[in-house]
């Protein structure tokens, strides 16, 4: 199975601008998964719900509808950082939108970083991983500052999922040996799709900074973007070969957990 993270800079309240890119991306890049970065419909620095509100979609709006039948269109999924709202109220998500449409979901943030708080709600989609047989892949999505939650990484491992993909619009560059470990402690890939550029709102401004990176079930890099570069990344995966997770013939660190011995009084 071959996926592609796609390192690009998003252009803050263009969503037109950037919603054409990502449909040219989506068009000509030859790869079954597309994983792209957090927010990118929107750009992501925003300081404040109102105007959050102002370019959130909904689950069912025209962006969520024509991406799907795209995806199924032209059998390609798709993972992608979109503001959502639901009522009153709106959430850092990204929709993972796969050919199958019965199989398509929507993760909402669960750690918001910075600002995030005075903009969106904290997520309640909780983290769930989606089996697709037809790539005999399962896939679990977190978004950036989650990486900080070994937890996140933990429960989508535990969940099932041989592929975890994270969208993120990543200020430091601290989470890079963090989410080898993440990879090599649960046996699973991870791409991360980072942007690039910067955003200046109200005097601060906030580098992102690219390195988007797939790591296989070792920790390894198989592939990298540089710090500030336009980039499609790609590489062939082998979802199956997560799902053993014994190293030797007496150890597997899923069965050697002792979850009892974690329990904190
Ligand atoms: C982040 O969560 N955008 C760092």
């Amino acid at each position: 199975m071959k996926i592609a993270v796609i390192q690009f800079e998003p252009i803050f309240n263009q969503k037109d601008k950037n919603l054409s890119k990502i449909h040219s991306y989506i068009n000509n890049i030859d790869a079954q998964l597309l994983i792209f970065p957090e927010l990118c419909l929107t750009g992501y620095y925003f300081l404040n719900r109102e105007e959050v509100n102002e370019v959130a979609e909904t689950s069912n709006s025209d962006f969520i509808m024509e991406l799907q039948s795209l995806s199924s269109r032209i059998n390609k999924g798709i993972v992608l950082g979109f503001p959502e709202k639901d009522y009153k109220k709106q959430y850092n998500s990204c929709c993972v939108i796969l050919p199958d449409e019965n199989k398509s979901r929507i993760y909402r943030k669960t750690h918001l970083f910075y600002k995030e708080r005075f903009c969106f709600d904290p997520g309640d989609s909780g983290f769930f991983v989606i089996d697709y047989p037809e790539w005999d892949v399962n896939i679990g999505p977190m978004i950036c500052y989650d990486w900080r939650f070994p937890e996140s990484a933990r429960t989508l491992a535990l969940k099932g999922a041989d592929l975890i993909v994270c969208p993120s619009n990543l200020v430091t560059n601290v989470w890079q040996s963090a989410l080898s470990t993440r990879a090599l402690e649960n046996n699973v890939y991870i791409a991360v799709s980072n942007r690039i550029g910067s955003e200046t709102r109200n005097g601060e401004t906030l580098l992102f900074n690219g390195d988007s990176t797939i790591y296989d079930y070792k920790g390894n890099v198989l592939v990298k973007a540089g710090p500030d570069d336009e980039k499609v990344i790609k590489v062939d995966i082998e979802p199956k070969k997560t799902r053993l997770k014994s190293f030797n013939e007496f150890n597997d660190i899923f069965k050697d957990r002792r979850p009892d011995m974690y329990k904190i009084k």
